[in-house]
């Protein structure tokens, strides 16, 4: 503990202060291609920096959560965990799509368990408070015995949703922030939004966990580097060039590379009734991140996403 108020933020792991590192990151996203360098190993191993992460990124920005057509049905909702706070999306009597904290007002228990459900009501398992679709407290147990209790005063607490091509985001920032969309205006209107993302169904959602530092995926969806070399067994075994691939122009808020497929027929390619891709888009495949931890691969016939959030320096969660 230095003499201030606030204990010395400096890395385990190289000693260095977060402030310093930062400083060093800056450098390094600000150097050019030709002098570009690794970034400080602090970024992946530091537990300042994700202590950081949390406070500056996960705490603030857009997180994508799910998709639309995962909750078709009045009552229908997800849950789902962003910086630890665990968050409820609902579709209303309006058939529109509602975010509150999960937790209950009374005592902030958790209110709904499941990761995915349908009902009529949300009732918490402590005491009863029972809240409608719009997050109103509806009932509470012997509150009547209170005599200043304003039902009104105990609604869930609301947060800021969003879509962008039927991918649903939540915020817990308080401040109005610019949306996906707004964000993603110039990657939709020149790269994604031909592919109309938005039809796209789910057929299945599965959680992982694996150990690698959140960031190293968020740099895997936005290079093409490794992919001859990494995936030479796989999807890349058309032995295309390097030179081949395509990586998009810089941007604060999105990062992607593409490469069009062999065959205008087959796995990844667009149907033949697809009148919508033309040319090469017909068999294109794009891999990007939404900042700051959206990341999918996208092709006419497939759509593969995942919201990564750290579970600590070397471990991520994948949902
Ligand atoms: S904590 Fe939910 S009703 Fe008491």
């Amino acid at each position: 503990m230095n003499k201030g108020n606030s204990p010395v933020n400096t890395n385990a792991y190289t000693g260095l202060a977060l402030s310093h590192v930062l400083e060093q990151l800056k450098e390094c996203a600000s150097a050019s291609f030709e002098t570009a360098r690794p970034i400080p190993p602090s970024v992946n191993h530091a537990q300042s920096f994700l202590a950081h992460e949390r406070d500056a990124i996960f705490t603030k920005e857009w997180i994508c959560i799910g998709r639309e057509d995962e909750i078709p049905s009045v009552g229908d909702y997800l849950t789902h965990d962003i910086a630890d706070v665990s968050v409820l999306i609902v579709r209303n009597e309006n058939k529109l799509l509602s975010a509150f904290v999960n937790a209950c007002a009374h005592r902030f228990a958790c209110l709904m368990h499941k990761p995915q459900g349908s009902t009529k009501r949300f009732t918490c398992r402590y005491h009863s408070w029972t809240y409608d679709l719009d997050g109103r407290l509806l009932n509470a147990p012997y509150m009547q015995m209170k005599k200043d209790f304003q039902s009104s005063e105990h609604s869930l607490r609301p947060l800021q949703l969003a879509i962008w091509e039927g991918f649903v985001y939540v915020t817990l920032s308080e401040k109005t922030i610019t949306t996906p969309s707004q964000r993603l205006k110039s990657f939709t209107e020149n790269v994604v939004g031909r592919y109309n993302m938005g039809c796209y169904v789910t057929v299945l959602r599965e959680t992982m966990t694996w150990n690698a530092n959140w960031k190293n995926l968020v740099e895997n969806f936005t290079e093409s580097y490794h992919v001859p070399m990494a995936h030479s067994e796989t999807f890349a075994k058309h032995e295309k060039p390097l030179e081949e691939y395509v990586c998009g122009e810089d941007n604060d808020h999105y990062g992607y590379h593409r490469a069009a497929q062999k065959s205008d027929t087959g796995l990844g390619a667009a149907h033949p009734k697809n009148q919508r891709l033309e040319g090469e888009w017909r068999r294109m495949m794009i891999d990007f991140c939404a900042f700051p931890n959206h990341l999918v691969t996208l092709m006419p016939d497939y759509l593969w996403y995942i919201s990564v959030q750290p579970k600590g320096t070397d471990q991520m969660l994948a949902t």
